[in-house]
């Protein structure tokens, strides 16, 4: 593979043809914010976190899914970026219903280390609050769409690893939720193999595992009751 040079925050830096910005930054040792990245899966390109600037182009791009080029100068850090982060982390939360007292992955939640990185604490946007069914039907697992960011990681676990097709992402906006078996309980799902890989991908509390969560036993049943009992008087 033929090498490539470009300056990264005004350091050169090199890498192989193919790579992504993600990957060179990365490697260089740069902490840059993403949510709907996860390295071994397809890139998607989807939360728009891990925007950088790149010398002569207008938009800012999104750097897992933008290869590296020859000679290019890439910035990760700028008043704009801040900005942008910010306000997409922002809009995330107020979204859907991330009440981290009542979650079962207080404390282990990628969102909110991303709002308290950086520094959000409030939201400038009215809670759109949707009234989203949880799904408790499986053993092991459930699933609370209010928790979901829509990164698809759980998806593409689901299909790029495991080959078992069962989650999908249905409908638009903020409606749009995970479904299972093309909308069917998770308990009764016929494709679920129970690997968990699904739970292991998601950055929320989305999905969980319901007699481990934070290793405390029987925190997620415990909680569920009290999920339920917030969405009675929050959600429309
Ligand atoms: Fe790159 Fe989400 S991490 S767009």
């Amino acid at each position: 593979m033929p090498a490539l040079t470009l300056t990264i925050d005004g350091r050169l830096a090199s890498c192989r043809a193919g790579e992504t910005l993600l990957q060179v930054i990365r490697g260089n040792g740069i902490d840059l914010p993403t949510l709907c990245y996860l390295e071994g899966l397809t890139a998607r390109g989807g939360c728009r976190l891990c925007m950088v600037e790149v010398a002569g182009r207008e938009k800012p791009q999104a750097a897992c899914v933008t290869p590296a080029e020859e000679g290019i100068a890439v910035t990760t850090d700028s008043e704009r970026l801040r900005r942008y982060r910010r306000q997409i982390v922002e809009l995330l939360l107020a979204e859907r219903n991330h009440i981290c007292s009542v979650c079962v992955v207080n404390g282990q939640c990628e969102l909110q280390s991303l709002a308290a990185r950086f520094g959000i604490d409030h939201v400038r946007y009215p809670y759109l609050s949707p009234r989203l069914p949880l799904d408790a039907s499986h053993q092991r697992f459930g699933m609370d769409p209010g928790r979901c960011v829509l990164c698809a990681r759980c998806v593409r676990a689901c299909d790029e690893v495991e080959g078992a097709h069962t989650l999908d992402l249905q409908g638009r906006g903020v409606r749009s939720r995970i479904v299972i078996d093309l909308n069917e309980p998770w308990g009764r799902s016929d494709t679920c193999t129970n690997c968990g890989k699904c739970v292991q991908s998601c950055p929320t509390g989305a999905l969980f595992e319901k007699w481990t969560a934070r290793g405390e036993k029987e925190r997620a049943p415990e909680l569920i009751p009290r999920i339920v009992a917030w969405r009675e008087t929050h959600e429309r």
